[in-house]
Formats: structure tokens, C-alpha cells, sequence
């Protein structure tokens, strides 16, 4: 007799063995300490079925926010062997409230807190604000030429860490100390699913060029070995800032300062259009260069309510769904650089198939929203709630028991309405 896992009750499971008092780790071991971006869809999870909760993962996130307004990719909460690089290679203390990295990650907060407010009250008025400064510092510190496209400066603040995209700039950079460090990664993951050695060269040595400059946002803009226009982070704070004037009309906040920013994001985000590639694509703001194929990141554009390009955007999908068995793969598939299982060069990430669905369900794209939602509920159904996926087999990839794979599977993949934007998510708690 086949037994059917219950999905749901290990979704449950996933969260709270992965919950660490306040905040919930990404996985065991891989990911020992509270990320931003995998906490806040974490908390999508939790409001499925303990909204108290959910509420205190975002406000423990916040407890780690830089006077600057940034709030760090990851704060390490509590000590752990596990993990490299830790507090003592980013060097943050004295500038950092709690000890945190120094770089930040793509900011969903808003978008996220919108979603729990509308399911079950409005945030504190404190933590509106506190979203806004992030969002401010966002504008100052990685658009400080206003041209409405946000920079990273470091592949990891786009949380798409491998991604080809950053090949060529990081292939400008001059390395000299390797190896003077021990990955952890590698103990606890297949190296054939993680970042090249060489890779991981430039991530330190942009970590050391951040910390030998106190993490100054100017130093980083003006002189960062790797300063890079991201569409993913781009489209992520769009639809974000859309979402903190929502909330801050219901909060009754004077929110024309937010409108401002839209604008300009809205019509800079033209410049990620790549002709050649027919998408949106990252541009080096060093050297002007655009990558040279699309992303998953690319179909983020009608998230952002960017509607310039959606019917190509639209045949685009089609044509990848054509190279793969399961959309959404984190890199085109038809592309000599996509790898099945390499992290994020090819990969299906459910959070991102999530968001990429919202975006297409509300531009009218319903058979492809739904056609995202049908093959997220089918890897995870088939295969439990792994890091990220093989577009090819859908077989397992990366760390195991991972939040946020559980997260979307209860407020939205493992759902049975047909609404892609929120289903499965009602205000309950279960103490
Ligand atoms: C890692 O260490 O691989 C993380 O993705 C960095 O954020």
C-alpha cells in the first residue's frame, strides 16, 4: 500500500523544528541563523496557522535594522559552527544594532506585511516606518544617481547568488587572497548544487572590501569592485513600495514621498529591457553591460505592475516551458550556462514562482499563474520541500527541510483555490 504524505503536517513541522524562538532558520546546518528574505516568507507560513507568530518573525527581523535603515541578509542571532562566513569576516559590530552582515537582501516586507494585514490587522505604526526607512535607504544607498534602477553590491543581496549574470563583472575583479578560508557549505551539500570555488573567492573578497571600508554606502557606491542593476531586487522593492502606500493610507500616513519613488522606478525600470535577449536582463552600471539571457527574475515585471512588455514576456515563458518539465528554472534553459542543479543557475525556487504568479494573475496571465502554482504543488508533492528544484527531473536540490519551501506550499502551492495571489491563507492560531 502507498502511504500519501501529508504535506501539510510536514510543512508544519518544517516550521517549527526550524524555529529558533522568534525567528525561523532557513534550514538546519546550511542556514544556522535568520536570513531576511527567508523570514519574511517564512511568515507566510506561520500566518497559516499561528498569525502571532508570523507577526513576531518580522518584528525580530526589524530588531536588527542599521541606523543607516538597512536591514542585513543575515543577523547571527546566536553562535554557530556551521556556517562560513560568520560575525568575525563581516566585521559589523559597532555599526550594527545586533550582529548582522553588512549587505542586505531583496525587501518583501512590505508586500508581506500587507498581506498579513489584510488577513488580519494593520502593523504598528513603528514598523511601517521602520519599512520605510529600509525602502529609503534602498533609493540613497543603490540608486544614489536617481536613475530608478537598484543596484547590488554583492551577488548575495540579490538572494540569486550564482546566478550567470554576475560572471562577467565578478570576472573584472582582481583576487589575490584564495583560499585562505574553509567553506561549510560543501559539508553539508552536494559541491555539484553549490557556487565554484572561484566564486567564493569574490564573495569574501567583496565581504573584506565592504568591511575595510566600515560598510560605508558611499565608499561601496563610488568604488565597489561589483555594483551591478538587479531587476529582481528592483521589481521586488516596486511592488513593495506599492504595498507600504497601501498600508500607509490605512495607517493614514502622508505617503506622496513613496509615490515619488515609484515613479522613478517605474519608468527606470526600461533600462533592464535587453533587445537582443528579448527580456529584462541585469546591466553592469560599471561598464553598461547587459547580461546576455533572461532570469527568473525577468517574469518579476508584471509583479512590480510593469506591463510594457507582457505578451513577450508571455512567449518567452512559453518557450521555456518547452526547454524544461517545471517552470519557473532561475536561468534560461536553453542557455550553454544554465546547470540543472547548480543553486541559481537553473533551479525552480518556489518563493520565486510564487511571486512570479502573482504578477501574471493579476495582469490576466491566469493559465500561467496557475500553470506556476500546478508545477510548484507537483515538486513539492512528489519530492517534500527541498531548498529548490531540478526543472528537469524536479528532483530535490540543495538543503533539506527548508522554510520557505514549506512556507509556499501552505499559503499558496498546497492550497486548493484557485486564486494564485493568496490562497490557503486565513488568520488562525494553534497554540
Ligand atoms: C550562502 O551562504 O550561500 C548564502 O546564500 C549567502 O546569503
Amino acid at each position: 500500500m502507498t502511504v500519501t504524505p501529508n504535506r501539510t503536517a510536514e510543512a508544519k513541522a518544517i516550521l517549527h523544528n526550524n524555529d529558533r524562538g522568534g525567528y525561523t532558520v532557513p534550514t538546519a546546518d546550511l542556514y544556522p541563523y535568520q536570513w531576511n528574505w527567508d523570514s519574511l516568507f517564512s511568515a507566510l507560513g506561520w500566518a497559516v496557522f499561528d498569525i502571532k507568530r508570523a507577526w513576531t518573525e518580522i518584528e525580530t527581523l526589524f530588531k536588527a535594522q542599521w541606523p543607516s535603515g538597512m536591514v542585513p541578509h543575515i543577523v547571527f542571532w546566536s553562535d554557530s559552527a556551521s556556517y562560513f562566513p560568520g560575525p568575525d569576516v563581516w566585521q559589523t559590530s559597532g555599526i550594527a544594532p545586533a550582529t548582522s552582515s553588512g549587505i542586505s537582501q531583496p525587501p518583501v516586507a512590505a508586500t508581506i506585511v500587507r498581506r498579513l494585514a489584510e488577513i488580519d490587522r494593520l502593523p504598528p505604526r513603528a514598523l511601517y516606518e521602520a519599512i520605510d526607512r529600509w525602502h529609503r535607504w534602498w533609493h540613497r544607498a543603490r540608486d544614489p544617481e536617481g536613475r530608478g534602477v537598484i543596484a547590488i553590491s554583492h551577488p548575495w543581496e540579490s538572494g540569486r547568488d550564482n546566478l550567470p549574470d554576475w560572471d562577467a563583472p565578478l570576472s573584472q575583479m582582481e583576487v589575490t587572497a584564495t583560499g585562505h578560508y574553509r567553506r561549510r557549505d560543501l559539508d553539508h551539500v552536494d559541491a555539484a548544487m553549490r557556487p565554484h570555488q572561484a566564486d567564493y573567492d569574490r564573495y569574501l573578497a567583496l565581504i573584506d572590501y565592504g568591511a575595510s571600508n566600515g560598510w560605508d554606502d558611499a565608499a561601496v557606491s563610488r568604488h565597489s569592485p561589483f555594483w551591478v542593476a538587479d531587476p529582481g531586487v528592483t521589481a521586488v522593492l516596486l511592488r513593495a513600495e506599492r504595498d507600504l502606500i497601501w498600508l500607509g493610507e490605512a495607517l493614514g500616513f502622508d505617503t506622496a514621498a513613496i509615490e515619488r519613488r515609484v515613479d522613478r522606478l517605474e519608468s527606470g525600470f526600461e533600462q533592464f529591457w535587453h533587445d537582443k535577449a528579448g527580456t529584462y536582463c541585469s546591466f553592469d552600471l560599471r561598464t553598461g553591460q547587459h547580461a546576455q539571457a533572461g532570469t527568473s527574475a525577468s517574469f518579476l515585471a508584471p509583479y512590480a505592475g510593469i506591463d510594457q512588455h507582457t505578451d513577450q514576456l508571455i512567449e518567452e515563458l512559453g518557450t521555456w516551458s518547452l526547454a524544461c518539465t517545471y517552470l519557473v528554472p532561475s536561468f534560461d534553459p536553453r542557455h550553454g550556462d544554465f546547470e540543472a542543479l547548480r543553486y541559481w543557475r537553473g533551479p525552480v525556487w518556489c518563493m520565486v514562482n510564487y511571486m512570479i504568479a502573482v504578477g501574471l494573475q493579476e495582469l490576466g496571465a491566469h493559465d500561467w499563474a496557475e500553470r506556476l502554482k500546478s508545477d510548484t504543488a507537483a515538486l513539492i508533492a512528489a519530492n517534500g520541500m527541498p531548498e529548490s528544484f531540478d526543472p528537469n527531473t524536479g528532483g530535490p536540490v540543495g538543503g533539506k527541510l527548508f522554510t520557505w519551501t514549506a512556507a509556499l506550499w501552505l499559503a499558496w502551492a498546497g492550497g486548493s483555490a484557485s486564486d494564485a495571489n493568496f490562497s490557503g491563507l486565513t488568520a488562525s492560531t494553534d497554540h
